[in-house]
């Protein structure tokens, strides 16, 4: 048997919906691990947790976009005697802008933390997840069902999680293991400062906060849901891309990111 410490990762816990759903997890008694670079942050966290009378969360600060980063944070889990039987793939980042402009070093950037290291995360554990009978929870968002001119390599691997997510979701069902994609839209967090997008960007009918999105994203994933999108407007918006011709969706989206360059 196991000497290992069964906990739940979470990663880019440092604030926005990760923070929210530390809390989230938190509340529903596991045992946690935070991760971000920023360390203040998560240990502000941590004690606010503790504060609330739940097991103080361990917190590791990493930088997830680099490879060492991600191995860093693996072997500091090890030697601590910590094995994830939840993981929680929440770091990540978009930015604004046609892909010809933005730095391509940037767009790799996103693709490490966004793809590579959410793959990595999500396949390192699988044999203690299997044993434990846990999941994982990868946010993806809205973006990914559909693809976006002016945040074109956000959107492609927003689009790799969701699918990802569901093909393991069908994989590991049979072992008991719950793979869930929770696909939010808008929520104001430090996503758009980061990525450059300016206030009344996305139509306000789509918002919604990191609390609900972490609230509802806790429970589907405990009920075994393949995705969960929080909010009926949202929801519609994925049904979208699957029942109007591709053309006439990357026309409108076309359309969206020209009306936003005219207004600057
Ligand atoms: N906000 C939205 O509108 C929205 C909508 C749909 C989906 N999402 C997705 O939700 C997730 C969380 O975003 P958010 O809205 O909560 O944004 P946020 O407030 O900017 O939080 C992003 C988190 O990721 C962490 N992070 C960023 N770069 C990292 C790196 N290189 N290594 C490790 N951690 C890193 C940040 O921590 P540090 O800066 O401390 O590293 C922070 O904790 C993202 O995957 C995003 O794509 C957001």
């Amino acid at each position: 048997m196991s000497s290992e410490q069964p906990i739940c990762l979470i990663t880019g816990a440092s604030a926005g919906i990760g923070a929210a759903l530390a809390r989230e997890f938190a509340r529903h008694g596991h045992a946690l691990v935070l991760t971000a670079r920023r360390e203040a942050e998560l240990d502000a966290l941590a004690d606010e947790i503790a504060a609330g009378g739940q097991a103080r969360p361990h917190v590791f600060a990493a930088d997830l976009a680099t490879r060492d980063g991600v191995e860093r944070l693996a072997e500091g889990l090890r030697e601590r005697g910590l094995e994830p039987v939840y993981v929680v793939n929440n770091a990540g980042f978009g930015l604004l802008g046609a892909a010809a402009r933005l730095k391509r070093d940037n767009q790799l950037a996103m693709i490490d933390l966004n793809m590579r290291a959410l793959t990595d995360l999500t396949l390192r554990w699988l044999p203690s997840i299997r044993h434990h009978r846990g999941g994982i929870l990868n946010v993806a968002s809205v973006a990914g069902f559909l693809p976006a001119p002016g945040m074109a390599v956000y959107h492609a691997t927003k689009a790799y999680v969701v699918s990802l997510s569901e093909a393991l979701h069908a994989e590991l069902k049979a072992d008991g293991v719950h793979v869930c994609a929770l696909c939010p839209g808008p929520v104001p967090t430090g996503f758009n400062a980061r990525a450059g997008i300016p206030a009344g960007y996305f139509p306000g009918l789509l918002g919604g906060t990191a609390e609900r999105v972490a609230r509802e994203g806790y429970a589907g994933f405990m009920r075994g849901r393949r995705l969960v999108v929080p909010g009926a407007p949202n929801r519609a918006l994925t049904l979208l891309p699957r029942l109007v011709p591709r053309p006439l969706v990357l026309a409108y989206m076309s359309w969206r990111w020209d009306r936003a360059r005219r207004r600057g």
